[in-house]
């Protein structure tokens, strides 16, 4: 079998966590490939609602294997936090959660590093989640990096060693700390990866595959923060991009089957950088308020604004999608007029392609079409949307090139609209 992979083609925050839990009965295994704890993944149903920041979607859904991949960066207090919360809410991982040996471990002066850099750049902050992440990437790509798999050799050496080197960094930058108290957590935290299985996940994976097993690759962030083709350097430190899914798993291109791209049917960001459509006015606070557009990590208001579909092309070309997911239709319910931008006015011309800077002489150019003003949180079938929605999604269709698979109408489970199947 092949690995379905499904990512997020904004500025993250897009739904990946509910869908991955919605799909997850389809797979027998689900694997993140590349970022760390600065994602917040929310699932609702039943009453309850969880956040995951390093642990899979997958682990709701009955005795699926989640695998956190070599492309990760695990924080251990973080994670433990994270087991602990699932357990105390009755859902045992032991058995169903394994780590890459590969993944890269975020060391606590990581989280340090990320606060000084960002202080460094004053007004030019990257508004980073400070969970460590660049730094830790960047130990990764010079090769100085802790590996889950160092846990077994000479591990308090290497600790040691990258600690004094990253105490010389906090030094030259005058950064003030306290490293005792993180350290006691961070060392609470190893004895929790101890716990659980660490595989070689790419022999693993590869394995599951021949024996036509199925596999989901979770994504994190969304394509318009990956490093390479993101709004540089307002990004994160990794591949959030389909590719990231081989190099994150180690499977081949070859092996990539489905690939769903899943975006709001509006936008938001957090954090700094470009965001062409961005409402700085009552629209975007609406939006903010009727989608709940808080970040799950920070808890900082996201940035609101139309749909970006030259964004979304653009993302939809770089990761090869072959299937899209609507997310958040309803928080547009409401709305008198839908928004869409179509192409991007800069210095006098109009372009439909995502341009290598956007400065503030971006002017976005929309296509107006006429709202649906029909709650729809409680429709269970195609059947039930109304005429203008589906004008809607006929005009995305179009404009996109990709057909729309899944409408989602809610943040639960439940409220989840499978349009065809194949
Ligand atoms: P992720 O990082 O891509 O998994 O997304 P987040 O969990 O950070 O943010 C998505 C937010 O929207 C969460 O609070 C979800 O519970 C919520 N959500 C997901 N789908 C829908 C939907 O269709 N409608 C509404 N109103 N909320 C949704
Ligand atoms: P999920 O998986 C939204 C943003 C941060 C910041 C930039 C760099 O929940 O969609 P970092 O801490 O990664 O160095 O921050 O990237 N960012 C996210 N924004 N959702 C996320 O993840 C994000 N992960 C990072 O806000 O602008
Ligand atoms: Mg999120």
């Amino acid at each position: 079998m092949k690995v379905d992979v499904l990512l997020g083609l904004q500025w993250g925050d897009e739904g990946k966590g509910k869908i991955v839990d919605v799909l997850t009965p389809n797979y027998d295994l689900v694997a993140r490939f590349q970022g760390g704890p600065n994602a917040g993944h929310t699932l609702e149903f039943e009453g309850q609602k969880y956040v995951l920041r390093s642990i899979p979607s997958g682990i709701f859904q009955g005795g699926k294997i989640n695998i956190i991949g070599n492309g990760v960066v695990l924080d251990p207090a973080l994670f433990k936090a994270e087991v602990e919360a699932l357990e105390a809410s009755g859902h045992d991982l032991t058995r169903r959660l394994y780590i890459s040996r590969k993944a890269h471990l975020i060391l606590p002066t990581h989280r340090l590093l990320d606060a000084a850099y960002e202080a460094q750049k004053g007004s030019d902050k990257i508004g980073t989640t400070g969970k460590g992440i660049g730094p830790a990437y960047t130990d990764k790509i010079s090769r100085n990096g802790l590996r889950i798999g160092d846990l077994d050799y000479n591990f308090e050496e290497k600790y040691k060693q990258a600690i004094a080197r990253h105490e010389e960094l906090l030094h030259q930058l005058h950064f003030e700390y306290d490293l005792a108290s993180l350290e006691k957590d961070w060392f609470e935290g190893i004895e929790s990866i101890r716990r659980f299985r660490r595989i070689d996940s790419d022999h693993f994976i590869n394995k599951e595959l021949t024996e036509n097993k199925k596999v989901l690759a979770e994504g994190a962030q969304g394509t318009m923060l990956d490093i390479d083709f993101g709004s540089y350097p307002f990004v994160t430190s990794s591949n959030t991009i389909c590719a990231g899914a081989c190099t994150g798993l180690g499977v081949a291109p070859s092996k990539i089957g489905e690939v769903y791209g899943i975006f709001k049917a509006y936008c938001t960001r957090v954090g700094s950088g470009p965001f062409p459509t961005e409402l700085l006015d009552e629209t975007g606070q609406k939006m903010r308020d009727l989608g709940y557009e808080y970040g799950s990590v920070t808890g900082r208001p996201r940035r609101c604004g139309w749909i970006d579909l030259v964004a979304l092309r653009y993302a939809i070309m770089i990761d090869g999608v072959t299937q899209l997911i609507m997310m958040k239709s309803d928080v547009l319910d409401t709305f008198d007029t839908i928004k869409a931008c179509v192409a991007y006015e800069m210095d006098g011309r109009e372009t439909e392609d995502f341009p290598f800077e956007i400065d503030d002489s971006l002017q976005p150019v929309y296509v107006e079409l006429p709202g649906w003003k029909t709650d729809m949180t409680k429709m269970q079938s195609e059947d039930e949307f109304p005429e203008e929605f589906n004008a809607y999604l006929s005009f995305l269709e179009e404009t996109l090139g990709v057909n729309i698979k899944i409408v989602s109408v809610g943040p639960d489970r439940e409220q989840t609209i499978i349009r065809y199947t194949e």
